[in-house]
């Protein structure tokens, strides 16, 4: 026992924690030392209606298993009533994660505005704001970790579903920059993708795959990530199934052409093959050098006159 990861006297908030995979990251966090917020708006799946039900459920779990935890019921765009919650019971926020979520499934065709809306304000607007509400304090003690969720569907796109993809990819890009703006505060952020059986998969999973595809095997990941010692920040993690594993991005040889009047369509063209070849790819952490590209095209002789050229005569 004397090996575990623990958190004692640490404060974490995780959003959405009346079920699923919240309910198992609070229900771990509680069980190895840490003060819980177990904050959930307890309504449907689809972000209709709203109870106390769910939170107090959780909560109601944990205290009698000898843990702390206190319910909120709040909306998680209002972060900041969210954060205020752990600050009059504990006291401080350590470790923030977002992890609230609701699907509006619809094909894009028939996507209305509230579709699109509801799913931007629970995932981007909800983190946003919890996350906000946090950093002052985490800023201030020099110390936080951030878990947002990201998801299959956002990294790689999911039929039906371009509300929730445009939402979780978001959560990429946002954990990437707090990640940088965190660092020299002790503040590390990182952004999972997780898989497990939920009331969220139960429309797209077989009830044998929901039931072996358990949330408490993304909880490890979670708690390594949310520990003191941890020093990964800003990396995409594939969590679920018993394997954790980090994504990133990937960049091809491309094509480089002198950067003047021939630098054409057709000229392109030419060179698609290169565009695309990832026979020894790169994996960049950040931008290309446009000057230093810049400089190489130049010295490249013209690129030969083929404006008439399209993919069908390449
Ligand atoms: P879940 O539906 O069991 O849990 C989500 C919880 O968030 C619910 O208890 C719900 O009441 C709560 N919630 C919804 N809107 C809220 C709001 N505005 N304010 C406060 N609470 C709110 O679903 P699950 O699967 O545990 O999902 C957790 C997170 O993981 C979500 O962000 C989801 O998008 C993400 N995810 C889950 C996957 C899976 O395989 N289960 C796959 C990829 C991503």
């Amino acid at each position: 026992a004397g090996q575990q990861l623990r958190y004692d006297g640490q404060t974490v908030v995780v959003t959405g924690a009346g079920g699923g995979l919240g309910k198992a990251y609070a229900v771990f966090f509680a069980s190895r030392g840490a003060n819980v917020v177990v904050n959930d708006l307890g309504g449907s799946f689809n972000g209709l209606g709203g109870s106390s039900s769910m939170a107090d459920l959780v909560v109601k779990e944990i205290t009698q298993s000898g843990g702390k935890a206190v319910a909120n019921y709040d909306d998680v765009v209002n972060g900041e009533s969210i954060i205020k919650t752990a600050i009059d019971n504990f006291g401080r926020i350590d470790i923030l994660i977002n992890n609230a979520g609701i699907l509006r499934d619809i094909s894009f065709k028939n996507m209305k505005d509230q579709d699109w809306d509801l799913i931007m304000k629970v995932h981007v607007i909800g983190a946003y704001k919890c996350a906000r509400a946090a950093w002052p304090y985490m800023r201030k003690q020099k110390y936080g970790r951030v878990i947002n969720t990201s998801s299959a569907a956002g990294l790689f796109g999911s039929f039906g579903q371009c509300n929730y993809s445009a939402a979780k990819l978001s959560q990429v890009g946002f954990t990437e920059t707090l990640a940088k703006e965190g660092r020299k505060y002790n503040i590390l952020c990182n952004v999972i993708a997780p898989i497990a059986g939920s009331r969220l998969t139960a429309t797209v999973m077989p009830p044998e795959v929901l039931e072996v595809l358990k949330p408490e095997y993304v909880v490890p990941l979670v708690a390594v990530l949310a520990h003191t010692s941890s020093d990964e920040s800003g990396a995409i993690f594939e969590v679920g199934g018993g394997r954790v594993a980090k994504m990133r991005w990937e960049r091809a040889k491309g094509a480089l052409l002198r950067a003047d009047d021939s630098f054409t369509p057709g000229a392109l063209l030419k060179k698609w093959a290169d565009v695309g070849d990832f026979s020894k790819p790169s994996h960049p952490e950040g931008p290309a050098n446009f000057m230093e590209l810049l400089e190489d095209a130049q010295k490249l002789p013209k690129n030969p006159p083929s404006e008439d050229l399209d993919f069908k005569d390449r």
